[in-house]
């Protein structure tokens, strides 16, 4: 129903996004848009390219006076960087110094370096790495918050935290409630607790002072999504899977987990599931959400819980071994400007991608071209399933 492709480089002009489907009569709130882009460039751990920009969307189609038409929806980030690789970077051909100047020749073990050269023989890493790099993931956030303005007016709310930083995690036994969530956004770490969020901080400077780089573990979360999101109909239907499609595909992500999904290899079944209980006034209602809020690939009405790891950046100031890509002469791997630690950054950009997932699924089961098609389909719904829940025979 919803798809969207991003193009752009890392030092290139601008990052932009297509994003079509999303129907006719929904608010677009530039400053909204801004606000998440600037919670992606946030974060403790960052480094010095966060500092240069100072990311702002605009909106190119499929707007106007506020409100999307209906058509693709195109939005444009600039890179004030740019300014610095204008030649480097430039589509026209240039002088073989501004070719080099900023050439890429060691590959760093982790990044895309060594497999981008591989894929497109190519010795000048540049080529690789300006795509490569999760400077992408702005187009995503951009994206997303139109997802986010769309999921608003059916009731549903995304938001995330940060779990573990290297060795700080938050303890085993601390939930964390969908209520607590808006208060991360003042913790540099995007963490719920204070004295896990120091040692996170602590974490991060240790690894910063050994020119090292550290990883962690961030949740994301949905509350207030329809059930009958997804299907298990087919394999490319199932929610479950689609969420960890969208969130494998943040750059150093490498496991995905729905609820206590991590767990679910150890508990028994009387101890991991998700007892179903009845109360009059409350309804069916669920003990505890283990299942992070989808079964059988669908949504059941909790709180959709998304859990991704991070792994350490690659760009170590400390580089590991490699070798030149040209001259095969062992050497240190590249160092190109970088952060310390993205967790908190990456958390963000889940919350777009959880905000893409749901919206496209929202779309699937409700459909309709303009936003009150959309929100008469989600009343109708909610009634038929209201009436469905309090059936007795
Ligand atoms: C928000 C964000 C910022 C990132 N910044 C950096 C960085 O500054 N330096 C770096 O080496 N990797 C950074 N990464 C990770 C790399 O983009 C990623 O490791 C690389 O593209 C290879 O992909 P893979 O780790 O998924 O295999 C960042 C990731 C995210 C999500």
């Amino acid at each position: 129903m919803l798809r969207f492709l991003t193009a752009g480089e890392s030092h290139g002009p601008a990052l932009t996004v297509i994003l079509e489907g999303l129907p006719a009569g929904l608010p677009v709130d530039r400053a909204a848009i801004d606000a998440d882009l600037r919670r992606r460039q946030g974060g403790y751990g960052r480094g010095g390219r966060m500092r240069i920009e100072s990311d702002a969307v605009e909106v190119l189609a499929g707007v106007r006076h506020g409100r999307t038409l209906g058509s693709p929806v195109a939005l444009l980030v600039r890179n004030r960087d740019h300014d610095n690789w204008r030649d480097v970077m430039s589509p026209d051909p240039q002088p073989p110094e501004a070719r080099d100047r900023r050439a890429l020749r060691n590959p760093r073990p982790g990044h895309a370096d060594l497999a981008g050269a591989m894929k497109f023989l190519t010795d000048d890493l540049r080529n690789v790495v300006e795509r490569a790099s999760a400077r992408e993931t702005t187009a995503r956030v951009a994206a997303g918050a139109l997802c986010r303005g769309l999921l608003a007016e059916a009731g549903v709310e995304v938001r995330s935290h940060v779990v573990r930083i290297g060795r700080a995690a938050l303890p085993a036994s601390r939930a964390v409630a969908f209520t607590e969530l808006a208060g991360v956004e003042s913790s540099p770490v995007r963490c719920a607790d204070a004295e896990t969020a120091a040692a996170m901080i602590a974490e991060i400077d240790a690894a910063r002072k050994a020119g090292d780089s550290v990883g962690g573990v961030f949740e994301a979360a949905a509350r207030g999504t329809p059930p009958g999101l997804g299907s298990f109909s087919q394999w490319d239907r199932r929610l479950d899977g689609r969420l960890a499609q969208a969130v494998m595909s943040i750059p150093a992500v490498k496991a995905v987990a729905l609820g206590a999904g991590f767990e679910a290899g150890e508990a028994p079944g009387s101890a991991f599931h998700d007892e179903i209980l009845f109360e009059d006034g409350r309804g069916l209602h669920r003990g505890s959400n283990r299942a992070g809020g989808v079964e059988g690939g669908v949504s059941n009405g909790e709180e959709i819980r998304v859990r991704g790891v991070v792994k350490p950046i690659p760009t170590l100031l400390l580089p590991l071994r490699s070798v030149d890509i040209a001259t095969k002469e062992p050497g240190a791997a590249s160092i190109e400007r970088s952060d310390t630690c993205v967790v908190p950054a990456a958390a963000v950009v889940a919350e777009a991608m959880l905000c893409l997932v749901l919206a496209d699924a929202l779309l699937e089961k409700f459909g309709g071209d303009s936003l009150g098609e959309l929100k008469d389909h989600l009343d109708a719904g909610r009634g038929r399933l209201r009436e469905f829940l309090s059936r007795r025979p």
